[in-house]
């Protein structure tokens, strides 16, 4: 699949979310992971997507247009110390809401630091797919922090802690450009199904 439009259509912050007939592929996972970077290198544009080094930075449910046919969703990150008790409660929420909700979503990308190992919070987040049967997959970002090898043995900690084959995960990096062509043909695989 070739991405020749892309263009940002709304922010939204409570539950009021965006309603089309158009298929939706959304990137959830940790503060600072790389959602936003991602979205950014998929589409080829370096500022679609807000990204920042400090974690928090994207708040609210951004919705990005592309081809004129289907919406990329960046979502809030979680595990973000900063924010307040209420504020993180209520972005749990919306947040659940959103995934539980959504009709036109055809696949979750679960986007993982490929120096961490999951934390229980991903591993909630992937039962949670699970368990209301949301299709979804992991990616992992960053592979051009680690050297080859490192990446391999890294690769196979987040396997063992997750329960996944590594023939399951797509390995990426937005700064090197690597990745693309195994997630785009997945998205391509789910939002034509
Ligand atoms: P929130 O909006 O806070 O949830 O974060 P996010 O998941 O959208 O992360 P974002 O894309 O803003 O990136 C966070 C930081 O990681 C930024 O400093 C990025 O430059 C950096 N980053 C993103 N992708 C890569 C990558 O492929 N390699 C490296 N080395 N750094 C990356
Ligand atoms: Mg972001």
């Amino acid at each position: 699949m070739l991405i020749k439009q892309a263009e940002f259509v709304k922010s939204v912050a409570d539950n009021n979310f965006y309603q089309s007939d158009m298929s939706e592929i959304a990137f959830v996972g940790r503060s600072n992971v790389g959602k936003s970077s991602l979205i950014n290198f998929i589409t080829n544009r370096k500022k679609l997507a807000k990204t920042s080094s400090t974690p928090g930075k994207t708040k609210l449910i951004n919705y990005f247009i592309i081809n004129n046919s289907f919406l990329l969703v960046d979502l809030p990150g979680y595990g973000y110390a900063e924010v307040s008790k209420k504020e993180k409660t209520n972005w749990a929420k919306y947040l659940e809401e959103y995934l539980r909700t959504s009709k036109n979503l055809k696949c979750v990308y679960l986007l993982l630091d490929i120096r961490r190992t999951p934390t229980n919070q991903d591993e909630q987040m992937l039962e949670f797919l699970y368990f209301n049967r949301i299709p979804c997959k992991v990616v992992v970002t960053k592979i051009d922090t680690l050297s080859r090898s490192q990446v391999a043995s890294h690769l196979i900690i987040i396997c063992n802690k997750l329960g996944l084959n590594k023939e399951d995960i797509i390995v990426t990096s937005s700064w090197d450009k690597k990745g693309l062509d195994a997630l785009l043909k997945d998205i391509e695989h789910y939002v034509s199904s």
